[in-house]
């Protein structure tokens, strides 16, 4: 695995990539690896003949008051587990080589970002896009890997990808669990230990919702009050929303359908958690 830090570099090893005739796929990460990013890498690997790794906390996308400076960070461990998992390029920009001085250009998404998770967190998708479509720019990969966790923001990316015609394909890979149902994600890290079973309740939440829905339920009411109901078991937990949706554009529905996603956001002490469940398929 080559390690790079700065732009030239990596045009450089893309160039070369293309230039022997490989596919490249892209898998953008904000580290601190768990089993979902390599997840991803799997997916990226399967599909693709390179795969080129992006490591960024990216400031662009954290509020003012969020937790940009506490985000973990593990760059040795993280390389371990890329190198180990055989991601071949693994790219490591620091701030300034992201956003040099000056730069003020931003990709600014449309309504489908106004609802959930942007109106908890305003101009976080913003943050998202614009980094992505950097990361896009530089690697111009054939393929870049996501996770159904942060199902907004893969459906804003692959929007971004129809609207600004990009020549790529966004893969969105399934979320991988704790045995627990818990999905596994970098801010886990926050929780203490009791925080972590508790924190079982959102994917509980899912489960029973996919079984209502899987007894007959079809109206989006009877789905999120089955869910709701497990979440009532856990008081500590504050849900923020739970959001019965259309897949396309995250828009709520009144009767539900084997594709519709039922996404939630709750607090749990200091930490905020996300997950969410396409009905016919169940967790995952
Ligand atoms: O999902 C993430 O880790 C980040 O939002 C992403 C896509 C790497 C952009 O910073």
């Amino acid at each position: 695995m080559i390690e790079l830090a700065d732009v030239a570099g990596l045009r450089g090893w893309v160039r070369a990539q293309r230039g022997a005739g490989r596919r490249v796929a892209l898998v953008p990460t904000m580290g601190f690896l768990h089993a979902g990013h390599l997840a991803l890498v799997d997916e990226a690997r399967r599909r693709a003949d390179v795969v080129a790794m992006s490591i960024f906390v990216n400031p662009l996308q954290f509020g003012p008051t969020e937790d940009l400076a506490r985000y973990p960070r593990d760059l040795p461990h993280d390389r371990r587990q890329a190198e180990e998992r055989g991601v071949d390029a693994l790219f490591v920009p620091s701030e300034v080589v992201m956003y040099p001085p000056g730069s003020e250009i931003r990709v600014v998404p449309g309504a489908t970002a106004d609802r959930w998770e942007g109106a908890a967190r305003p101009g976080h998708f913003t943050g998202v896009l614009t980094v992505v479509a950097k990361l896009f720019h530089l690697v111009e990969p054939d393929l870049a890997a996501f996770g159904r966790k942060d199902i907004q923001q893969a459906t804003l990316i692959r929007q971004m990808v129809r609207d600004l015609d990009w020549a790529l394909e966004v893969v969105v890979v399934p979320t991988v669990r704790e045995p627990d149902g818990r999905a596994l994600s970098s801010r886990n890290a926050y929780l203490e230990p009791d925080e972590r079973r508790r924190a079982g309740v959102l994917s509980a939440a899912l489960r029973a919702a996919h079984e209502a829905f899987r007894a007959g339920a079809s109206r989006a009411g009877d789905v999120s009050a089955a869910a709701r109901r497990v979440l009532e078991t856990e008081p500590s937990v504050a849900v923020e929303y739970l959001a019965v949706v259309e897949p396309l554009t995250l828009a709520p529905v009144d009767t539900v359908e084997a594709e519709t996603v039922v996404a939630l956001a709750a607090r749990l002490g200091r930490t905020r958690l996300i997950d969410n469940i396409v009905l016919g398929e169940g967790l995952g």
